[in-house]
């Protein structure tokens, strides 16, 4: 250990270890089963490595274009012509990230000045505060309703202020599993139509969504998509969360600002792995088979939990489900959370930790993006408290 004496003056002087982290360590010091962080225990499909493993093989092992490889963008653009019906320029309206944490960073990089304050909706996603503050912003909350995890759109049109640079959607919702409809999205663009507000639109869970809904994105609606970055990631539609590959899309004029701090910022991103997630999106069924994959497990899971006391919230979108516990345990979540995990062998999110003023609504988040058998013995655990 190297000893410093330097007197550093945080920029960040609040955060600490992720409380995902936190979880997945003690999970794996407990020996409990980790329903905590939200990544996969199963396997991608073999057809993905291969033609990763391909691409390396061709040679394509050095740095790609900036703005990502042509054949990924070219793949990305013709997905979003056919889902959403816009069609994206992939030269200059299309850029390949390192996962979606980075877009999401680059993006209020690019448009958030010192000073300026970005609307976000609590429960939020634990990066987006931390990366407006890096960048000298304000973070300013608009609270969801509780049970539902709706947005009050009066309060969201009360926040705004000359200064309101940004607000930022999350549909589905992490950790929630609540999406936005397409009203939600008329009334959104009612509230920016007259301002320079940009829309940052975290869109990971874009192919995750239940019970024969359609996911409702910024991409189909012309207003909002001409002042939107819409934000995906490869990790969570194809089970390679640590392959860390997304992408950004938005107008030439809004990506052109994006680039200029991409390029200083990652510049590029793992060619072959571009070339192979390329190759494997072709196949169209990959992601539109995931809303149906997932569902499956959502139901699964909660037909484990029926004779538990959790109450289950309802899961519209993502692959987490919330319960509220009030009549297993009157701790507050983090110590629900942490007892769970070490003595019923079963690890879970506060929700609380979404909550920048610790909000505590004794609920916990389960991932059940899990083999069957890690589900089914979860459960068996979960019923007996
Ligand atoms: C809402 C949300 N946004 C962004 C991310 C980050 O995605 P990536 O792993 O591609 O950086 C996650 C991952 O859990 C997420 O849940």
């Amino acid at each position: 250990m190297i000893a410093s004496s330097l007197a550093v003056d945080s920029k960040l002087p609040a955060v600490g270890t992720t409380i995902f982290t936190v979880m997945s360590r003690l999970a794996s010091e407990c020996g409990a089963i980790n329903l905590s962080q939200g990544f996969p225990d199963f396997q991608a499909e073999p057809a993905l490595f291969e033609a990763t493993m391909q691409a390396m093989r061709d040679g394509r092992n050095q740095y790609p274009p900036m703005a990502g490889v042509p054949e990924l963008r070219a793949a990305i653009a013709d997905k979003l012509a056919s889902l959403y019906g816009t069609r994206f320029d992939a030269e200059q309206e299309i850029t390949v990230t390192a996962g979606a944490t980075q877009a999401l960073f680059t993006a209020i990089a690019a448009f958030v000045h010192s000073g300026d304050e970005v609307i976000v909706f609590a429960p939020v996603y634990d990066s987006y505060v931390p990366s407006i503050e890096t960048v000298g912003g304000k973070a300013v909350y608009a609270q969801l309703r509780f049970p539902d995890y709706t947005p009050d759109w009066d309060a969201v049109r009360a926040l705004i202020t000359p200064r309101t640079r940004m607000i930022i959607i999350n549909s589905p919702h992490n950790p929630s599993g609540s999406v936005l409809s397409a009203e939600d999205l008329a009334v959104l663009a009612e509230i920016v139509r007259d301002t320079d507000i940009v829309v940052l639109s975290d869109e990971v869970y874009e192919h995750i969504v239940f019970d024969g809904r359609q996911h409702c994105s910024v991409v189909s609606h012309p207003a909002l998509a001409a002042r939107s970055l819409t934000v995906s990631s490869f990790g969570k539609t194809y089970h390679i969360t640590g392959w860390k590959i997304g992408y950004v899309l938005g107008a030439a004029d809004l990506m052109r600002e994006f680039r200029k701090v991409h390029q200083f910022n990652v510049f590029t991103v793992n060619t072959p792995c571009q070339i192979g997630i390329a190759d494997y999106m072709r196949d169209a069924s990959r992601h539109l088979g995931l809303a149906r994959f997932y569902e499956q497990k959502r139901d699964f899971f909660r037909e484990q939990l029926r004779a538990s006391r959790f109450e289950l919230l309802p899961c519209c979108g993502t692959y987490f489900q919330l319960a509220r516990y009030d009549a297993i345990s009157g701790r507050s979540d983090r110590e629900f959370a942490e007892w769970l995990t070490r003595d019923v062998g079963v690890a879970a999110i506060p929700v609380s930790a979404f909550h920048p003023d610790g909000r505590d609504d004794g609920v916990v988040r389960f991932c059940f993006a899990k083999r069957e058998e890690t589900l089914a013995a979860a459960g068996e655990k979960l019923r007996q408290i």
